[in-house]
């Protein structure tokens, strides 16, 4: 097992969360080819002694962080509208790519950036789907390709949260410029799930939203730079509902919200095929729902798919997992695919995470046009 030198744009939330992954890669997983350490770490000014604190080696340039030579793989987790000019600087620095969701903040970016990656052989370009890491999901996806149950009819799939309300300040997942809203936050998830277990895109859809805060209290830098509190336009979509079809003559519906009180953070799916079903909640994230109507006793299956056999079980079986244990096995399939070995599950490539930018864009154009868009309609 080799070492390999990481570098982190970015101290958020995800940014954080890589300091819990990439050590335990090599922990859960002792026949990882590679033991990922972070060398680097760009932040913001003001979270600097808070990085150094984790043992950072700080970089406040993020281009200089991408170029130098203290990495050979650059983890993206900024804002989505950086994640353009750092990918692309990465690539162009002939360094591995893991780049957080959405891949970009317009399908004309997601193509550059892939076809980008696509250019240099060898050079990995994996964008953190996280949810292909559970293995109730990973299960899931295994039943459809092993047609247990035929053709796929009907798909509802939802990514729901509850902090977008009025008293909730601006920040950059309100900012059009920065790449906010909902769809590209939760819903490229739910896009992006449906066909890593399916297999299938929709082929065409109608789409509404919505922005039901206006303004939003922010801090705004005056000419003088003096900054002060003021209201700021919020122009994302607070809220998405899509119906679409299938290219196998299908249908479903996918829903996204940051307006659902009292649901924190809960996302699923339905899929409902000629001779059965599945069914997937964040709630229960360890398990999977099997409806089998060939089984005697009618009646929903919970499936435990954390344990021996199942994918990703690195501990003893039935100790749950949770959200940090996929993030690290996103992680180990990243080491993994950076030296050719085949994937546990598929990783989401630029181009899956492009494909999702497709889908975005015809949602949104259907919601500014009125009418169906078909997925052909949008290169
Ligand atoms: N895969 C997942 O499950 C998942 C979950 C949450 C977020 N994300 C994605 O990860 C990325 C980062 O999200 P996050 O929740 O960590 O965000 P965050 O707001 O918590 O952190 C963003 C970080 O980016 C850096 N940054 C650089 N320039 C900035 C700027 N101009 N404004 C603000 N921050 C700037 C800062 O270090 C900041 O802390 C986004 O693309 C988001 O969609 C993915």
């Amino acid at each position: 097992m080799r070492d390999m030198k990481v570098a982190v744009l970015g101290f958020g939330a995800m940014g954080r969360a890589r300091n819990v992954a990439y050590p335990n890669v090599a922990k859960y997983y002792g026949d990882s080819p590679i033991n990922p350490v972070i060398t680097q770490g760009f932040v913001l000014e003001r979270e600097a002694d808070a990085a150094r604190k984790l043992g950072w080696d700080v970089n406040l340039d993020m281009m200089d962080t991408i170029q130098n030579d203290k990495s050979e793989y650059v983890d993206i987790c900024l804002p989505n509208a950086l994640h353009y000019s750092a990918a692309l600087a990465a690539i162009e620095a002939k360094k591995h790519v893991f780049c957080e969701k959405p891949l970009a903040i317009s399908v004309d970016e997601a193509r550059e950036m892939t076809e980008a990656a696509e250019a240099v052989p060898g050079l990995l370009n994996s964008v953190n789907f996280i949810y292909r890491r559970c293995p109730a999901n990973v299960f899931a996806r295994q039943i459809v390709q092993e047609n247990w149950f035929g053709k796929l009819l009907e798909a509802r799939s939802y990514y729901n949260q509850s902090w977008g309300g009025p008293n909730t300040g601006f920040g950059w997942r309100f900012d059009v410029k920065a790449g906010g809203g909902t769809l590209g936050d939760l819903g490229s998830h739910a896009i992006d799930m449906l066909y890593f277990v399916t297999g299938m895109r929709p082929s065409e859809v109608v789409a509404t939203q919505v922005t039901h805060v206006k303004e939003r209290m922010g801090n705004v830098t005056k000419s003088d730079g003096s900054v002060v509190r003021e209201p700021i336009p919020n122009e994302v979509d607070d809220g998405t509902r899509v119906v679409y079809n299938l290219p196998n003559g299908g249908i479903g519906s996918l829903e996204c919200t940051r307006n659902a009180w009292g649901t924190e953070n809960t996302q699923g799916y339905e899929f409902y095929f000629e001779n059965g079903a599945i069914r997937w909640s964040y709630d229960e994230v360890n398990y999977l729902e099997v409806y089998d109507p060939s089984v005697r006793g009618r009646g929903w299956r919970r499936v435990l798919c954390n344990q021996g056999g199942f994918a990703y079980c690195h501990f003893a079986g039935g100790h749950m997992d949770g959200y940090r244990d996929f993030l690290t096995s996103a992680c180990y399939e990243n080491m993994r695919a950076i030296e050719g070995m085949d994937p546990i599950a598929p990783i989401a490539t630029f181009r899956d995470a492009y494909e999702v930018e497709r889908t975005i864009e015809a949602i949104r154009r259907s919601h500014r046009e009125r009418r169906w868009v078909k997925l052909d309609e949008i290169k």
